[in-house]
Formats: C-alpha cells, sequence, structure tokens
C-alpha cells in the first residue's frame, strides 16, 4: 500500500512521537514518517526518531527574528522532507496564520484536554483545580487560533481522589498514545478520499 508521507514536529520527549513510529511500523498503516523537526536541541524525541532510522532536522526558533521567518524555516523543511501531511507531538510553538494556512486540513496537533476546555497550558492542575469528574484528550486540526478547529477524535479518562497533576497527566497520557494513530489515520482516509473524489 501507499504510505502517505509526515512530518512529525516536537520539542520535549516524544512519547507522542513513538507512538506514531511504532503505528507507522504496520504495514497496513496508511503513513510513513519521512522527518521529525524539533525547535530543541535536547529533546529526547530526537533520539527516539535516530533510532528509528527516521531524519531529523533541528531548527531552532531562537535563530529567527520573527515567527514568520521561523515558520517560513519549517515550512521549507516540511516541503523538502516530501511529507504532505504534518503532526504536531509536544510541538510548543504558536504557529503564524501563513503558516497554518499552507497546511490547512493536512496538519494536526494533540492537546492534553477535552477540548474546548482547558486550552494552553498547565491542562491537568486546570482540570483538577476546576473539579471535573471525567479529562482526556483530543486531536484536532490546526487552524490560526490556539486549540481550537474541527476535532477528529477525543478520548476521556476519570479524574480518580486524590490525582495530582502527575497521575491525571500519565492517565491521559496513555490514552493520547492510543488515539494520535487513530486520528491520523482517519486524517489521511479523510484527505485521500476527498482527493480520488476531486480527481474523478
Ligand atoms: C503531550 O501531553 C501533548 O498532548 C502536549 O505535550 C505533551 C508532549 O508529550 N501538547 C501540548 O500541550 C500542546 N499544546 P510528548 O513529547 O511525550 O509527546
Amino acid at each position: 500500500m501507499k504510505k502517505a508521507p509526515i512530518a512529525v514536529l516536537i520539542s520535549g520527549n516524544g512519547s507522542n512521537l513513538q507512538a506514531l513510529i511504532d503505528a507507522c511500523a504496520a504495514p497496513d498503516f496508511p503513513a510513513k514518517i519521512v522527518t521529525v523537526i524539533c525547535n530543541k536541541d535536547e529533546a529526547f524525541g530526537l533520539k527516539r526518531a535516530e533510532k528509528a532510522e527516521i531524519p531529523t532536522q533541528i531548527i531552532r526558533n531562537k535563530d529567527y527574528t520573527t515567527r514568520e521567518e521561523f515558520d517560513e524555516a519549517l515550512h521549507k523543511a516540511i516541503v523538502a522532507s516530501g511529507a504532505e501531511f504534518v503532526c504536531l507531538a509536544g510541538f510548543m510553538r504558536l504557529l503564524t496564520p501563513g503558516f497554518v494556512a499552507k497546511w490547512q486540513s493536512r496538519m494536526i496537533n494533540i492537546h492534553p484536554s477535552l477540548l474546548p476546555a482547558f486550552k494552553g497550558m498547565h491542562t491537568h492542575e486546570e482540570a483538577l483545580a476546576a473539579g471535573v469528574k471525567t479529562h482526556g484528550c483530543t486531536v484536532h486540526y490546526v487552524v490560526a487560533e490556539m486549540d481550537s478547529g474541527p476535532i477528529i477524535m477525543q478520548a476521556e479518562v476519570p479524574v480518580l481522589a486524590g490525582d495530582t497533576p502527575e497521575t491525571l497527566g500519565a492517565r491521559v497520557l496513555e490514552k493520547e498514545h492510543k488515539v494520535y494513530p487513530q486520528a491520523l489515520k482517519k486524517m489521511i482516509l479523510t484527505k485521500t478520499a476527498a482527493q480520488s473524489l476531486s480527481d474523478e
């Protein structure tokens, strides 16, 4: 089967990247990661990519004066890799509307809350402070507004008595690893179906 070429953008540990690497290893999974791009030199996710023999690129936001210049460098690197889809996997930079428009309906993000609840950072702390009984994660298409955009999939976890941000976050992360590959597959199949309709 033809596997869609994917770029994964990371900033840190890359456990979601690992879930995508593992999913892509299955012959019937419709994606192949062709590049991992990271904005931090020391990110552990880079090691995960190297171990899987996936080409990595470090593009440091601190090397660019404006967000537009940084995003232009990202865009060029993604295009040069041959990637047709982008997964943000713990990529902790806000992207400019111009960049987002170029990847519209081809770029997804995973966020550690049940959006639209708890956008931004510190989602597990906020969920505990709000006293919700159910928390979770969301995979959504990226639009210019942060942590918004059409939802592809969500997964829920219960909030348990005595939970700390760490215990709750670990329970959410386990779900993230399951849901992100499924949502990636869904994006690719949706886009490929739309493509073949428009080719007819
Ligand atoms: C994940 O929990 C992801 O949902 C979150 O960062 C973590 C990255 O972990 N992303 C965001 O908060 C984006 N707004 P990982 O590097 O181990 O995949």
